[in-house]
């Protein structure tokens, strides 16, 4: 669900004449092709949008004669890729965990540290204890941050409210900074991610309510995109996340799953199963697993920051080429394994843990990921008719991007065709 681009407050969008734009000068333009598979590289190309939209891409000479009327925007012989997709993130929450990553480090295990009151729960605790203002605020600053690092599309996960009315509280929060930010903001209901304290002893019952009234409850009121469950040891069992899954399914909603986090519970074959639309983590998970989400059509997410805080392995690349899965790369940013800023960033780390190369990531970090939410057919790629949606980097070269550590920054990013940076009156499409 995208609430951004829905909240334009002329409504009638751009009008059309002077959203007419022409991105010349690059080093490249760099896109998925329109399969999602490829990755295609137009060198010095150029880019023309038009009312919010790519209208064509290519070289730049024949653009410029076939769009004379086009504005020219000088991108300083500078790679322009699509704007980025973070497709896993749980940036609504309250406090912080610094103190977990030094116990970590000494060894503790994050299942010992979740028992021990610490962990998902003590994250709910500090978000429960947040106010609604402070909470909407920290998660506009977070997704303002993204922008600035490239990403125009980011989900947000609830999760750190556990109880119904705490779960709704987060959800609605999540559209009061999405419409203060201009970034495409995807909200998912994480319905099972830890046994709330209240219901403590009592996990029948909870999953049940979970199941039978919060699911409804979020449907009936359009809170979210999609739904979300934490298979593992920490979260779920399998048949738990199913039950709560099915019905998820039968309401109409996408699903998606956390799975072979810290054990091999099932959840990637439970995804394939019941046609998710991604399975994320499978730092535990087996070529057997890959390949049953390559048969279902299920993107696997990979998520390097969580499992270099659990100091877990990723997947070899040879393995994941091997199944012909999809994957997606993104920040998993959460308090407790993923602080992570940086989704380039995250490219880069998995791109040496793994062996990807940076077309593979690029696809990792743009249309894969845009598929994992459902929203391929209008981000993630600057093929004709998608959301102008791009980034000028202050690179030259594709494989810079996941090379340079810290991350290569964003020169420009435009959002609809129009750059965010200058003022409104100059840009001349809203916001
Ligand atoms: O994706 N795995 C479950 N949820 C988060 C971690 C949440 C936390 O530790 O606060 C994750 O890694
Ligand atoms: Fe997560």
């Amino acid at each position: 669900m995208s609430h951004w681009p829905a909240h334009d407050p002329s409504g009638k969008a751009v009008a059309g004449r002077t959203a007419y734009l022409i991105v010349h000068n690059t080093s490249e333009v760099v896109t998925p092709d329109v399969a999602g598979r490829e990755v295609v590289r137009h060198p010095r190309g150029a880019i023309v949008f038009r009312e919010g939209r790519v209208l064509e891409v290519g070289p730049a000479g024949e653009l410029f004669r076939r769009h004379p009327e086009a504005r020219p925007l000088n991108a300083g012989g500078k790679l322009v890729t699509p704007g980025l997709v973070d497709c896993h993130t749980h940036m609504i929450f309250g406090g912080h965990r610094a103190g977990e990553l030094q116990r970590k480090l000494a060894g503790e295990r994050y299942a010992d540290i979740a028992a021990s009151g610490g962990g998902i729960r003590a994250t709910v605790r500090a978000t429960a204890a947040t106010r609604d203002d402070v909470l909407e605020k920290s998660l506009a600053t977070r997704l303002e941050r993204w922008r600035a690092n490239g990403c125009t599309t980011v989900e947000v996960k609830s999760g750190y409210g556990l109880t119904a009315g705490r779960e709704m509280r987060l959800l609605e929060l999540m559209s009061g900074a999405a419409i203060r930010v201009p970034v495409r903001v995807h909200r998912t209901a994480l319905v099972l991610h830890a046994l709330p304290d209240e219901h403590a002893g009592r996990r029948e019952s909870y999953v049940r309510e979970v199941r039978d009234a919060l699911l409804g409850e979020i449907h009936r009121r359009g809170l979210a995109g999609a739904v979300d469950v934490f298979c593992d040891p920490v979260g779920f069992t399998a048949e738990e996340c199913r039950s709560v899954l099915e019905r998820a399914v039968a309401l109409g909603f996408p699903i998606r799953l956390h799975a072979e986090q810290t054990e091999r519970l099932g959840g990637a074959c439970l995804a394939a199963r019941l046609g998710a639309r991604s399975a994320d983590h499978l730092e535990c998970a087996t070529l057997e697993d890959w390949r049953a989400l390559a048969a279902a059509g299920t993107v696997g997410v990979l998520l390097p920051a969580a499992a270099l805080t659990l100091r877990q392995p990723l997947p070899e690349a040879g393995l994941v080429r091997a199944s012909g899965a999809r994957f997606a790369i993104a920040t998993d940013f959460n308090p407790g394994t993923a602080p992570a800023q940086s989704l380039v960033e995250c490219a880069a780390l998995a791109g040496r843990l793994c062996g990807f190369s940076a077309g593979e990531l690029l696809l990792a970090i743009t249309w894969n990921a845009a598929r994992a939410l459902g929203a391929e057919a209008e981000v993630g790629h600057l093929n004709p008719g998608a959301w102008g949606d791009a980034v000028v980097w202050e690179c030259e070269a594709l494989e810079e991007l996941p090379y340079w550590m810290p991350a290569v920054r964003p020169d420009t990013v435009f959002m609809r065709g129009a750059d965010l940076a200058l003022p409104a009156v100059e840009r001349r499409v809203w916001p």
